[in-house]
This record gives structure tokens, C-alpha cells and sequence, in this order.
């Protein structure tokens, strides 16, 4: 079986597993300084933020409740599509909570700009977005993350929760494939 740190689909590694790691670390000590004797709301973006997540929320000591939303995948293509649509909604109640919104990563801004769009219908306290990548090249929607873990260059990545037609998520880096895996030239 090959090892899940050299997987034969992978052409390149852009951010290894330790790196991750520690700007995880750090960036949960960015939310727990912002959010200073606050209860904070989080809201995942699933499935691509759910690594992500779970790794940054054990690291936030202030108190939290957690709640999802589903939003549109890219199903088996590299390139994002027409609208996005939620699927599934968060269930808890937002207004007048102090919302971080997570998701993996910040593309062309759609999923991010909807779902905040939607969120601050609910009149929130405030409301703050944090990504764990960020590929300013490829914005469509003018978005900027509160937080953000690390800028990467216009590439479609894989690993940590982030997939290829649902494939991949459970690499621990986050990684490029072999070109002859993607379908669409980009
Ligand atoms: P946006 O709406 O274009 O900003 O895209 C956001 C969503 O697209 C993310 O939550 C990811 O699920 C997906 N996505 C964008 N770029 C990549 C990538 O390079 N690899 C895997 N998923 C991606
Ligand atoms: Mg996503």
C-alpha cells in the first residue's frame, strides 16, 4: 500500500504537513486574540473545511458552539460553475452571536460572499471569515478573509480536507496532482 505521504498521484508538495500544522497553531492564537472573553459562534463550510476545522477549533480555549453549512461542490472538475447553492443551512440561532465562518479555501470568493451574505441576514454581532488557503489570482467576487493560513498561486490543490472529485481529503499535505489527472485545462 503506498505511504499517504508519498502518494503516486501527487506531482508536487506545496505545504508539507509540519508547516500546516504550525500555521494552524498559530493562526488559532490570531482567532483567540481577536475573540478575547467572547463566546464564539464557528460555522465549517463542509466538506472541504472539516480537517481544517477540527484541528483549529481544539486549539480555541474560549467558549464555542459549532454548526455547518454544505455549499456546492466542484463535483469532478477543477473549475468553479455557475451559482453556488446551499445545501444545508446552519441550524443554530446567529443573530446577535459573534460568527467565524471557516472554510479550506478562498478561490473566486462565491462560496464565501454567499454564505455571509446569507449569515448576515440573520443579524449576527459580528462577523468574521477564516481560510486556511488563499488563491487571490483567481477572484471573481471582491472577498478578503479575516484570517487566512497561507497564499498559494493559481493551482487546484488537494489534501488536509481539500478534494478531487471527493478524493484525496485525508492526505496530511496540501498538494498538487500529476496534470493527467485533471480533466479541464485551467
Ligand atoms: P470559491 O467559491 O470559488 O471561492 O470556491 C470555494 C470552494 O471551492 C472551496 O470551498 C473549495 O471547496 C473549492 N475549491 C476551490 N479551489 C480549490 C482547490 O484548489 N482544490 C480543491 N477545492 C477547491
Ligand atoms: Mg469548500
Amino acid at each position: 500500500m503506498p505511504s499517504r505521504r508519498t502518494h503516486p498521484d501527487v506531482e508536487r508538495v506545496l505545504i508539507s504537513e509540519a508547516r500546516i500544522h504550525r500555521r494552524v497553531a498559530e493562526l488559532a492564537r490570531e482567532v483567540t486574540h481577536a475573540y478575547l472573553n467572547t463566546e464564539l459562534s464557528v460555522v465549517g463550510v463542509l466538506n472541504g473545511s472539516i480537517v481544517f476545522l477540527g484541528e483549529l477549533l481544539h486549539r480555541l480555549p474560549m467558549p464555542t458552539r459549532l454548526d455547518s453549512v454544505v455549499a456546492s461542490s466542484y463535483r469532478a472538475g477543477t473549475v468553479s460553475r455557475g451559482p453556488v447553492e446551499i445545501y444545508r443551512d446552519f441550524r443554530l440561532p446567529l443573530r446577535g452571536r459573534h460568527v467565524l465562518v471557516v472554510d479550506d479555501i478562498l478561490d473566486t470568493g462565491k462560496t464565501l460572499s454567499l454564505i455571509c451574505k446569507h449569515i448576515r441576514q440573520h443579524r449576527p454581532a459580528s462577523l468574521r471569515t477564516c481560510v486556511l488557503l488563499d488563491k487571490p489570482a483567481r477572484r471573481l467576487v471582491p472577498f478578503q478573509a479575516d484570517f487566512v493560513g497561507f497564499k498559494i498561486p493559481d493551482a487546484f490543490v488537494v489534501g488536509y480536507g481539500l478534494d478531487f472529485a471527493e478524493r484525496y481529503r485525508n492526505l496530511p499535505c496540501i498538494a498538487v496532482l500529476k496534470p493527467q489527472l485533471y480533466p479541464h485545462p485551467r
